[in-house]
């Protein structure tokens, strides 16, 4: 594997093996000294043209914790045009001797262009592209919930069986389209809930098992985890629900649903949070709630990724 830009193009063999190298990962991360020599010598880039707390943090520890160096580069504010300014920089970055680059961009495909238009040699890791994917918080969401299933005894399992309702912003959410490939490839049982405007507007073979009802959704799909979204208010150039307190109501997490679901449903949230909108603090700190776990299992993903790409380089 060379780049790593969807999990559509991850087999359910390479996405056992990213998960149980991370596996090993978190083993290291407990460790009191936690580094391995792996990658030396490498230099990685972080080129992050869209804000991100958890992400770009997440690798910048990935990669330091396998001995690389990091460099972090900020893309925002260039008023170069955005095709002309991705490609410049990272040229430039290579120039530079950056071995991989970890690239979140707000155009769907910026990863894909950049891994695939010639202008680079280095390996490219999609961190979020637009609406498009987000295949590492695919892996870390299959990963926590892989672990609070399986714990120690992890390692080779799918998630056959696995129920998981997506909930909330689909339309907007990389993080939603990266999951649905992933976890169905993992052999688990995907369905959305949201409302009609916070769904494609065809919506394709991925989304086929839709709910317009939260509260139906729970009692009838019976999810072993419910994985809320964040409503992107960024991406929205109109009005896709009347009010806060509405969509709240409708499609949050409230502390009476959340109170409602059995004590082994798990609550995801890749965060960054809206509290009180689409999750309650009651439901984002409840026991079940795996959101920081999802932060931490997150940097051992990362440090797999970055192995499975890198670690067979010629120095
Ligand atoms: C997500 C993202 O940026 O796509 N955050 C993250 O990486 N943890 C989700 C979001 O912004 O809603």
């Amino acid at each position: 594997m060379k780049h790593l830009i969807s999990a559509a193009d991850l087999s359910l063999d390479v996405t056992l093996a990213l998960l149980d190298t991370a596996e090993e990962m978190s083993i290291v991360n407990e460790r009191e000294i936690k580094k391995l020599p792996t990658l030396r010598g490498r230099t990685v880039v972080n080129l992050f043209f869209e804000d991100s707390t958890r992400t770009r943090i997440s690798f910048e520890l990935a990669a330091k914790r396998l001995s690389a160096d990091v460099i972090g580069f900020t893309a925002k504010g260039s008023s170069v045009s955005k095709g002309e300014s991705l490609k410049d920089t990272a040229q430039t970055l290579e120039a530079m001797g950056a071995d991989a680059v970890i690239v979140r961009h707000h155009a769907s495909g910026a990863a894909q262009n950049l891994a695939t238009a010639g202008w680079i040699s280095a390996h490219v890791v999609n961190a979020g592209d637009g609406k498009h994917e987000h295949p590492t918080q695919a892996l870390l969401d299959a990963f926590t919930i892989r672990k609070r299933l399986h714990g120690a005894g992890s390692t080779g399992k799918n998630l056959a069986g696995v129920r998981v309702l997506i909930v909330g912003d689909v339309l907007h959410s990389r993080v939603a389209r990266s999951n649905l490939h992933l976890l169905r490839t993992l052999g688990a049982h995907v369905a959305v809930a949201a409302p009609a405007t916070l769904l494609p507007a065809t919506p394709d073979a991925l989304v086929a098992e839709h709910y317009f009802d939260l509260d139906e959704a729970i009692a009838k799909f019976k999810p072993d985890a419910v994985m809320m979204l964040r409503v992107q208010l960024e991406r929205m150039s109109a009005s896709f629900f009347p009010s806060a307190q509405e969509y709240s109501a409708n499609w949050g997490l409230t502390r009476e649903r959340a109170v409602a679901l059995p004590a082994t449903t798990l609550i995801m949230h890749p965060g960054p949070m809206n509290r009180g909108l689409e999750i309650s603090s009651y439901a984002a700190d409840a026991p079940q709630s795996t959101v920081l776990d999802q932060v931490r299992n997150g940097i051992s993903v990362r440090m797999s990724t970055l192995y499975h790409l890198m670690a067979g380089d010629q120095q």
